[in-house]
């Protein structure tokens, strides 16, 4: 016997290579201890739905995705940046702001300054948005810390949302973020605390997956990330990168040197850079809310990404300084409207590729028999409706390894 059985539903499987969205109309899908046990047409299932599963749910015409993946987030810091949202609607650049001491350093200050229960507290309410919007898996990075303390504070903090939030949690430890005031005058040390002594710190007791930075003008240079990546991969951590986001500074080809997971944002990416991430299978990471809020202009080179077969994701860059969004359908409306991806790309980019970027593609991201029973039920007439509409509530059911959450 089967845990549960959805039937009376339309499934968007994301299974690639078939039929759009890998569409299976009257479909049923059943999960027995927290995997998917079976999917397919309902008119194949073996004998009667109430003869195969405990419970028998009847979704009248519901479409089932699997669970929303949001694979690059922000969700924990301190304090939020509504000042700096004004300065900006004035005529402040987001870099001036960072280079006046402000931006990330502001939000620094106000994490350093909070207790993990506080950042748990705050972030929940950012991280229920994603959730009552069919997110399953969320990835979380530091990086408001910028010291060993606050750091840990972070992850640990990012660690008890997942139980809290009936939610799978990656943690990515982000040192190479800003360069905390403490060492304006000496970057070395600082790179080279993160590298030599943060990251082995932090692997040691397993409090993060993934080590990312911010290569940028106004963040680290690319021998600065290298030299962190390297000590990533002494410690077992895999590697992803904010790159090319406000100017191309080769970060998504170094990223891709190292097998990097992802490369993020990359509004500035060059032809050298989208070759060397489809040899490497770095996926590559769209972050419209954060082009939308920094009312950016030049998109990521979309055309040439897909021309080259690079898989690409999408995510809500939660944060609060470039994408106070908490909304995942509002991304991949953005991600449509500003960046032209097809509905399809969009809902595959956080759902399959999603996964593919955060390394769990064979546990999440595709309804598949033995992958995690998370699934998202939404009332909708077709997949396309969840890139389409804005702000409307679409979410019938939320189902976490096999539960109703
Ligand atoms: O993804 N660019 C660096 N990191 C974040 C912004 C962080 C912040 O401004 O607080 C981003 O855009
Ligand atoms: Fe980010």
């Amino acid at each position: 016997m089967w845990d549960t059985l959805w039937v009376d539903a339309n499934l968007a499987t994301m299974i690639p290579g078939g039929r759009p969205y890998g569409a299976i109309m009257r479909g049923a899908v059943a999960a027995k201890d927290g995997e998917i046990a079976w999917v397919g047409y309902a008119a194949d299932l073996p004998k009667p739905p109430d003869e195969l599963a405990r419970e028998v749910r009847r979704c009248a015409d519901a479409w089932i995705t699997p669970g929303l993946v949001d694979c690059h987030t922000h969700l924990v810091f301190g304090g939020d940046r509504a000042r700096e949202f004004e300065l900006r609607l004035q005529g402040a650049s987001y870099e001036e702001i960072a280079r006046a001491g402000g931006g990330i350093v502001s939000t620094v200050a106000a994490t350093r300054a909070a207790s993990r229960a506080e950042l748990v507290k705050s972030a929940a309410k950012r991280l229920a948005g994603l959730t009552r919007e069919g997110v399953t898996s969320v990835e979380i990075k530091s990086g408001y810390g910028l010291d060993l303390e606050n750091e840990i504070k972070m992850l640990e903090a990012a660690g008890e949302l997942g139980a809290l939030g009936n939610v799978r949690v990656k943690r990515t430890f982000l040192g190479l973020h800003a360069l905390p005031p403490e060492f304006k005058e000496d970057r070395a040390a600082y790179v080279q605390l993160v590298a030599d002594v943060m990251i082995p710190a932090i692997a040691a007791v397993g409090l993060a997956d993934a080590v990312d930075a911010f290569c940028e003008d106004i963040g680290f240079t690319a021998d600065e990330v290298d030299y962190v990546f390297s000590s990533a991969c002494e410690n077992g951590l895999a590697v992803k990168l904010h790159a090319e986001q406000l100017s191309n500074q080769s970060g998504a080809a170094l990223a891709a040197r190292y097998q990097a997971l992802s490369a993020d944002h990359l509004e500035y990416l060059d032809d050298a850079g989208i070759a060397a991430m489809a040899q490497a299978g770095t996926v590559a990471v769209l972050l419209p809310g954060a082009f939308y809020f920094l009312r950016e202009t030049q998109a990521p080179p979309i055309e040439k990404l897909r021309a080259a077969g690079v898989a690409m994701a999408v995510a809500s860059d939660c944060n609060p300084g470039t994408s106070p969004m908490t909304s995942p359908l509002a991304a991949l409306n953005m991600a449509c409207t500003l960046f032209r991806l097809t509905p399809e790309e969009a809902l595959a980019g956080m759902t399959r590729e999603g996964a593919r970027a955060l390394g769990l593609l064979d546990d999440v991201g595709t309804l598949e028999v033995g992958k995690a029973a998370d699934l998202a039920l939404w009332d909708v007439k077709s997949p396309a409706e969840l890139c389409y509409w804005l702000g409307a509530p679409l979410l019938r059911e939320r189902v976490f390894a096999g539960r109703a959450v």
